[in-house]
């Protein structure tokens, strides 16, 4: 796969994170493809990406693309049919504690309470830290999303979004090298997700925290991503759209709604899943119909800045 930048708002100073760009990121997707039986065809294929230490990238696509098939392969949960996934240089050939994972259904172990949960992860990670050092890691991160008197409660007494809340406070509180979180706030009611969102840039902000999140939520990707990627329809779905989020990082919920670059990024967002992705996955199956019969044509990875009517801002913010 190629990667076009889109004229007239591309800057040569914004990020690229590609491999092909020569540059190596903190996080390296190469040509990833998924086929789960072979008389179908691929889910996904082709599939090129960076991610940078400290960026934030949110993923958006419709059911089926293959966005939780993609998360699991970089967790190292599931074997990719073709290509490879490297962190900070070395191929990711399995689980491990660098890669934190918030699953799109809660992944708690039923027999533990919620905070032996946590107290079980934050073990392996610390292990020499003493049980009352555990114990008040694993509080603090149970206070942070409004789970401290449910501390005791097992899963099974748990409802369905607190489930989801140990299962992000457990992987908040092992602080791994990269957070890979699918729609991790997909469950909750809109006042807990704001606070855990803010909780979460918060996080990033301080720790420098890299991470890969799949949303259907344009406003979430938008008030937390410093890039959405866009994936075409299934099946031959790919990353058709690489979206730099070009308001500042500074931004909060409130603060972005005023700003007239939120519109025209959301509205692009929007275009792509109602118009553009199914296109999309027409000529990447077109694509894949000319490789088979020896063409050379290639799919090409769009980098956009939708936000961006006029390119002045770039030469005044260059830390996008
Ligand atoms: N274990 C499996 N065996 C066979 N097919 C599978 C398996 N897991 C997923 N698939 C298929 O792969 C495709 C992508 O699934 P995946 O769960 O990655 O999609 P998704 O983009 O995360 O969708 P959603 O937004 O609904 O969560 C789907 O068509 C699904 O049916
Ligand atoms: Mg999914």
């Amino acid at each position: 796969m190629l990667t076009e930048v889109l004229p007239p708002l591309a800057s040569p100073e914004a990020p690229m994170s590609h491999a092909r760009s020569g540059h190596q990121s903190f996080l390296q997707v190469e040509g990833l493809a998924k086929r789960y039986r072979a008389d179908l065809p691929p889910v996904f294929e082709d599939v090129h990406f960076g991610i940078d230490k400290g960026e934030f990238v949110c993923v958006i696509g419709h059911s089926g693309c293959g966005k939780s098939t993609i998360l699991n392969v970089m967790a190292g949960l599931e074997e990719a049919s073709a290509g490879m996934v490297f962190m900070d240089g070395r191929e990711v050939a399995g689980p491990s504690l660098d890669r934190g994972v918030v699953f799109q259904s809660h992944a708690l172990l039923p027999w533990l309470s919620a905070e032996d949960n946590l107290v079980f992860a934050l073990r392996s990670r610390q292990p020499d830290w003493n049980r009352k050092a555990i114990v008040e890691e694993a509080g603090k991160y149970l206070d942070m999303v409004g789970l401290g008197a449910a501390a005791r409660k097992k899963p099974s007494e748990l409802s369905g979004g607190m489930k989801q809340r140990v299962g992000i406070a457990r992987a908040f509180a092992v602080a791994p090298k990269m957070l890979l979180m699918d729609e991790p706030f997909g469950a909750l009611d809109a006042l807990t997700r704001g606070v855990i969102q803010d909780e979460l840039l918060r996080i990033c902000k301080e720790t420098q925290q890299t991470v890969f999140m799949i949303t259907h939520d344009v406003d979430e990707a938008i008030l937390l991503a410093d890039r959405i990627f866009l994936m075409s329809n299934g099946p031959y779905a790919n990353v058709a759209e690489v979206v730099v989020n070009t308001l500042p990082r500074s931004r909060t919920r409130d603060t972005m709604i005023h700003d007239p670059q939120y519109y025209r990024i959301r509205n692009h967002l929007l275009d792509f899943l109602v118009h553009r992705s199914g296109l999309a996955q027409q000529q990447a199956e077109q694509h894949a119909g000319q490789r088979s019969s020896g063409s050379r044509s290639g799919i090409r990875t769009r980098v956009v800045y939708p936000g961006l009517a006029d390119p002045e801002p770039l030469l005044q913010d260059p830390a996008i």
